[in-house]
């Protein structure tokens, strides 16, 4: 996210080599990325840097697959700018350009919008993946009730369909009636609705923004925010703290593995400044967790 707004190229392209190094493919980001960080208002940084990285590393394109995000670039005038089908379509004109590429490998509808009729945004990127600009299509940030409505849509007119949810998760779960700062989307959060979902739906995949916490599982400077404060984020932490001192891990690695292994498995999204963060990560997805600890994991809460 903060390519180009709290990492210069310099730092950024550190990460993004090191992440292909290590075997890394996805990259994740938004044409909004981060218009909160700018002070202009609006975003596009993180998607301009991704594009110089590409342009500096000839070949590179084909060892990465690139997500990006149309729905959450503010307006002039207060509010965001939606899924319409002008919008939608601007929006991935737009990323690639300032990524400097022909096509991405996933587009996701960033947040709802619920001023523009579904019809119109599921065949607005119906059109942007027949045209073959994005390879795949996603949700994030909405209802399943409104991804199951869409896909009926999506097979009604023969329309590529979409494969992917992108929602915030976590091994410790909030309480859903007390807010969470900066978490602004009221269906952003994985629900066992959510799972069931992808569980029960062969092709899709659940991808998980924030699955750190933003660090809060090893660092003392970001503590865990009020919604986290209930019993049942005690037991898990304790059965964390289990595992991970019988591994010798700090608890984020064993938060990514209890994610990558789950069922159904979930791709982590993982965001940071640092290399060792990278690294730290790498080690989390690719860290295996026998049954019984994954048991014991899933039992506490
Ligand atoms: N679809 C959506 O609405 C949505 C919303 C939010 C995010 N996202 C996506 O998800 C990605 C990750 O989101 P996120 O940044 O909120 O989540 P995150 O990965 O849980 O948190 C990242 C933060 O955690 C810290 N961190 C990372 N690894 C660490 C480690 N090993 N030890 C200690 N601290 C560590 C980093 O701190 P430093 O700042 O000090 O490096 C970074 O700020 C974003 O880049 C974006 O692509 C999507």
């Amino acid at each position: 996210m903060y390519f180009g707004t709290r990492q210069d190229d310099r730092a950024a392209f550190e990460l993004l080599d090191r992440f292909v190094e290590a075997g890394g493919a996805w990259i994740d980001t938004a044409n909004c990325y981060s218009f909160w960080e700018s002070p202009t208002g609006h975003g596009g940084q993180s998607e301009q840097v991704i594009g110089r990285w590409l342009r500096a590393n000839p070949g590179i394109r084909d060892r990465v697959r690139i997500s990006t995000k149309v729905g959450m670039e503010p307006l002039d005038q207060g509010g965001f700018e939606g899924l319409s089908a002008r919008v939608v379509r601007q929006g991935i004109e737009g990323s690639l350009e300032r990524l400097g590429v022909d096509s991405v490998d996933l587009f996701w509808a960033h947040g709802e919008d619920r001023g523009t009729p579904i019809e119109e945004t599921v065949q607005a990127f119906g059109e942007v993946a027949s045209e073959g600009l994005a390879a795949r299509l996603g949700w994030s940030n909405h209802p399943m009730w409104l991804v199951e409505r869409a896909q009926n849509l999506v097979t009604g007119a023969g329309l590529p369909g979409f494969s992917a949810v992108q929602q915030r998760y976590s091994y410790v779960i909030p309480r859903p009636d007390v807010p969470i700062e900066g978490q602004d989307h009221p269906f952003g959060m994985v629900s066992p609705e959510t799972l069931d979902y992808v569980r029960s739906n062969p092709g899709w995949e659940l991808w998980a923004y924030t699955p750190l916490l933003l660090g809060a599982y090893d660092r003392a400077d970001r503590p865990l925010t009020p919604a986290y404060d209930h019993p049942g984020t005690t037991r898990r932490l304790a059965a964390l703290g289990e595992v991970a001192a019988e591994l010798g891990v700090p608890r984020g690695h064993v938060v990514l593995a209890w994610l990558v292994g789950g069922d159904p498995p979930v791709l982590p999204i993982v965001g940071g400044s640092r290399p060792e963060y990278l690294d730290a990560a790498v080690a989390g997805v690719r860290l295996e967790l026998t049954p019984e600890q994954r048991e014991r994991l899933d039992r506490a809460g």
